[in-house]
């Protein structure tokens, strides 16, 4: 996908940039790419939302913003889709709907390598921990156990290796007393709907540039990779 030719920032920068969401459940870091889509402070255009789930509350957020979905459920009938079908049909929707940038929101399938590098699009995903740190599933529950000061989540690019590409953004915070897997599980959700309307805007302005390699625009007025955001509350 990162190859010479691959810039995210559409020519004329008037034009929201296009985005797809991928998700599987609740879908509230959707919703805050909707609100903030219509309250006009970010320049983007949801063009499509792609859910594995029939059940994700997700969908509902899209119908009601008017968003084209492509529900490919992973079980119909009692019968499993497997990932490359699913593949299949969201490539031939991707192509039909465009987009600069794939944004997996929630979105628990893992994708295949094949699919990630001939997606038409960069693809980011929001995960909740301070990667390289805690990878894969129940990240809150193992910082807790594990005795961590402090915790957050962070966006990176999408790479075949899971949730190892390049990070672009962190959001951080510290884990307090008495702190439960379920109590840290709500406030890093808060700093997730923080962290990604402020990564999109940045990649949408094309302060953060990805190219054949990520870049900050601005070299000596910002600092490197990845961009933290630190909450203390
Ligand atoms: C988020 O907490 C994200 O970190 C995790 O799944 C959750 C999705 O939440 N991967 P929502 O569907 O956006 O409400």
């Amino acid at each position: 996908m990162l190859n010479d030719t691959i810039q995210i920032v559409p020519d004329d920068s008037s034009k929201p940039l296009r985005i797809v969401v991928l998700v599987s459940g609740s879908g509230s870091n959707l919703q805050v790419l909707i609100d903030t889509m219509q309250s006009g402070a970010l320049p983007i255009e949801i063009v499509g939302v792609i859910s594995n789930r029939a059940d994700a509350y997700a969908i509902t957020r899209a119908k009601d913003a008017n968003i084209p979905v492509a529900v490919l459920s992973h079980i119909t009938n009692g019968k499993r889709m497997g990932i490359k079908t699913f593949e299949r049909h969201a490539s031939t929707q991707l192509a039909a709907w465009q987009p600069d940038l794939i944004v997996l929101a929630g979105f628990m399938r893992v994708l295949s390598s094949d699919f990630i590098n001939n997606a038409p699009a960069p693809m980011i995903n929001l995960h909740p921990s301070l990667l390289p740190a805690y990878k894969g599933l129940n990240t809150h529950q193992r910082v807790i156990q594990a005795g961590e000061h402090h915790h957050g989540c962070s966006i990176h690019l999408v790479t075949a290796e899971l949730d190892a590409g390049t990070v672009l953004t962190q959001a951080m915070l510290k884990v307090v007393p008495n702190e439960t897997a379920d109590s840290l599980k709500t406030r890093v959700q808060k700093l997730e709907h923080q962290l990604l309307p402020w990564t999109i805007l940045l990649l949408a302005k094309g302060i953060l540039v990805i190219e054949n390699t990520l870049s900050t625009k601005y070299h000596n007025s910002l600092p490197t990779l990845p961009l933290t955001l630190f909450i203390d509350k």
